[in-house]
Parts: structure tokens; C-alpha cells; sequence
């Protein structure tokens, strides 16, 4: 990996928030001038060259993409807007029409707010149940947390698979082979994972997935919808207009296109798309698993050199991924940001979108360092110098 290549790294800044987004290497800002500059054009609309090679450079990407997640058919890949998107999506659309009155679905309280709160709509909506599986000490799920709220009205568990506060490791592949023998479909938000692990939705037999191309090393506004595509083929498109229709008449009669394009209403953010694709093959230059290895050690060394300073708690030791979460002593985690920022190194403060998780964890708000492929030993050196003279915080940040 050549630093270099992100424009962002700059000296003085030490950038610890990747799992807020990711700095964007220049291949991917290239291809995004090169569509604005060399062959602007709309997709799936033209019949002239440059729009030819717009609609060759996008479904190139829904290739990519298939490769990347190991999707049996690219036309199990929708671009959303993100995450975000995708799972209010797969709730509202799909879930909307497959669930009923009193069907249970499972999640956690260390879930992001867009994998709970459309949860919440549709209970409050059609009379679903949402049930949380119990963590253990170490806020983690297991098979047998699963296993003991699970009952016969069980339709959907939906996980992230790597979550942003506790950065923990789920056993989707237990739980997915769990689910599919009690007939319980599995929705996974891989927004932390997909960016920093191998994903294979074939291995896993993962139902759906949603992932955000901003989070790793692509442009901002960009997510990808997976689902098998037996689901894709009975759920209702989300959003209605251009590009997704194959006809509509005065007499209301109407026929929409086949998947994916069903589900691709409107101009799409080509440009983002585009990017995306320039993202995962920066990836896949590297490797994944040389990503994770990387993410691995950086991990062991900022829990031990944590450890170094007095007055730090870290939450999640107990945790599997480049996400470390921590407090000062007395310090509110707000104060802890902001007096790092007068170091240049960002972290995140606050409750990361995961509101629930206080219930368990005991603190409503921490500081989360969330690190990547470009992040260094020596980064996390100045980290922790900054943190061990942290005595006179109040007299820096005030
Ligand atoms: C676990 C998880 N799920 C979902 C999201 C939402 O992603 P986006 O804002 O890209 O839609 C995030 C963003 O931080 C996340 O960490």
C-alpha cells in the first residue's frame, strides 16, 4: 500500500475515524474526474459512444462488486444511495410484504440506528415484534444467545457483522445455518465488515446484505443492495419512475424491467458508482486479508500501548476488529475528542449511532478509534504521547 496514494494522508493529520468513512485513494478520485471530464453522459439511456461506455463502466461495476462479495449472479447487486438505503429497502420493501402480525425478528441493542429504527416503523406499523438476543459479558453474540430467544414465530434475524462500537465479530455463517433450518431468513449489514474482511455471501448463504461504498475507499453516496435472487424477484421496487419501467399506458397499464434494474429508479450516481468499482480494485491490489492482518496488528499494538496510560478504559479488548473503543477517566468523551483534535488526530465521539448499546455497556458515550489499511504503527505512538500528557486537557480544550 502506497500512502501516497491518498491525498488525505497529510503529515500532521492522523485520521482515526474510518469507520465514520474513509479517505479515497486518487485511482478512485481519477475515475470520478474522468467520468465529469472525458465522458459525462447518463446510463442505460443513450445510443451514442460516450453513453455506450457510461453503460459498459457501470455494469462492469455490478461485475466487480459480485466478484468482491462472491454473489452467485450480478443481478443479484442493486446500487442504492448506501447502507442506509439498502436496509430500508430490504424492511420496507421486501420485509413489509413478507412478514405478518406477530412474526418476531431478531436483532441486537449494538445495532446501528438503520438496522433498528425501520424495525421499529414496521412494528409499530404491521405488528411485528422486534426481540433483542441478549450479549454476553463481552457484548457479543453467540449461536446459543440466538438460539434462546428464538421461537417458532421467528421470521428474520438481522445482524451487522462486524458492529461500529464494538468492532466484534459475529458468527454469521453459525447463525446463518441456524436460521435456514428454522426457516428464519438472515439480513446482514455489512458496512463494517465488507470494507475490512473477505465476504462471501455464497459461504455464509447470507439472505440479504447492505454495504456502503464510503466506508470503503469509495465515494460518498454510493451502497450496494445483495440479495438472493429468488427475494429480489417477489419484492416490490422501492422507488418508482425512470429507467425501471418498460412500459405505461393511458389505461394504467403498466411493466416494469427485470431485476436489477427494477430497483434503479431514477439517474443513479454514476459518478459514485464508477468510483466504486476504481475502490474494490484498489482493494483487491492489496488483498483483503492482507487489509485485515494489517488492521489486526495495528489492533494489538493501540490496546497495548493503551495500557501505558493511566487514566484509559478500553471497552472492547475482547474484540476482533480495527475498532477500539475507549474513555479518560472523569473526561467526557466529547472533551477527549476535542482536545485530540488540537493534535490533528480525529476520532469519533459520542454514541456512534448505536443508542441501545448504553443499556449493556454502562456508558452512554465513548471515544472510537476505527483503523485502515493506510494507518500506522507510528500514528498510534503519537496517540498515545498526546493521551499520556492529557493532565491539563481542561486547560487545552477550554
Ligand atoms: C454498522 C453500520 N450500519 C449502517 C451504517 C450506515 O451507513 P451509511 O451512513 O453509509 O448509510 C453505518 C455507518 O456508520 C454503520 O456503521
Amino acid at each position: 500500500m502506497n500512502r501516497e496514494d491518498f491525498l488525505m494522508c497529510k503529515d500532521a493529520l492522523i485520521y482515526l475515524d474510518n469507520g465514520a468513512t474513509t479517505f479515497k485513494p486518487k485511482q478512485v478520485i481519477n475515475k470520478v474526474v474522468d467520468y465529469y471530464t472525458k465522458y459525462t453522459a447518463n446510463c442505460h439511456r443513450g445510443d451514442y459512444d460516450i453513453s455506450q461506455k457510461v453503460d459498459f463502466e457501470y455494469e462492469s461495476t455490478r461485475e466487480v462488486v459480485r466478484k468482491f462479495i462472491n454473489a452467485d449472479s450480478r443481478e443479484e447487486i442493486i446500487f442504492t444511495s448506501g447502507t442506509t438505503e439498502s436496509l430500508n429497502m430490504i424492511i420496507f420493501s421486501f420485509m413489509r410484504h413478507y412478514l405478518k402480525k406477530g412474526d418476531e425478528v431478531l436483532i441486537t441493542k449494538a445495532e446501528h440506528a438503520s438496522n433498528v429504527l425501520p424495525w421499529f416503523e414496521l412494528e409499530k406499523e404491521m405488528g411485528i415484534v422486534v426481540k433483542f438476543i441478549p450479549l454476553t459479558r463481552d457484548y457479543k453474540v453467540t449461536l446459543d444467545n440466538v438460539k434462546a430467544v428464538t421461537t417458532n414465530k421467528t421470521k428474520v434475524i438481522s445482524l451487522a457483522y462486524i458492529t461500529n462500537v464494538i468492532g466484534d465479530v459475529r458468527p454469521i455463517k453459525e447463525i446463518s445455518e441456524f436460521a435456514h433450518q428454522n426457516n428464519i431468513l438472515l439480513c446482514v449489514d455489512g458496512a463494517q465488515s465488507v470494507p475490512h474482511m473477505k465476504t462471501d455471501v455464497l459461504r455464509d448463504d447470507i439472505d440479504f446484505l447492505a454495504f456502503s461504498a464510503h466506508k470503503m475507499l469509495g465515494p460518498t453516496g454510493v451502497g450496494i443492495l445483495y440479495a438472493k435472487k429468488k427475494f429480489l424477484e417477489v419484492m416490490p421496487p422501492f422507488k418508482y419512475g425512470g429507467g425501471m419501467n418498460i412500459k405505461f399506458e393511458s389505461t394504467k397499464e403498466l411493466e416494469y424491467k427485470e431485476v436489477p434494474l427494477r430497483f434503479e429508479a431514477g439517474t443513479q450516481n454514476i459518478a459514485g458508482v464508477l468510483g466504486l468499482k476504481a475502490a474494490i480494485e484498489y482493494i483487491e491490489s492489496i488483498g483483503i486479508e492482507k487489509i485485515r492482518e494489517h488492521e489486526i496488528k495495528l489492533r494489538e499494538y493501540l490496546i497495548k500501548r493503551l495500557k501505558e496510560v493511566s487514566n484509559v478504559t478500553v471497552y472492547n479488548e475482547a474484540s476482533e476488529s480495527g475498532i477500539v473503543i475507549f474513555n479518560l477517566d472523569k473526561i467526557f468523551a466529547e472533551d477527549t475528542a476535542n482536545y485530540l483534535n488540537h493534535y490533528h488526530i480525529c476520532v469519533r465521539a459520542g454514541n456512534h449511532c448505536t443508542k441501545m448499546i448504553k443499556d449493556d455497556l454502562g456508558v452512554k458515550n465513548t471515544c472510537r478509534i476505527s483503523l485502515y489499511l493506510y494507518n500506522t504503527f507510528e500514528e498510534i505512538d503519537k496517540l498515545i504521547d498526546v493521551l499520556k500528557n492529557s493532565k491539563n486537557i481542561y486547560d487545552i480544550i477550554l
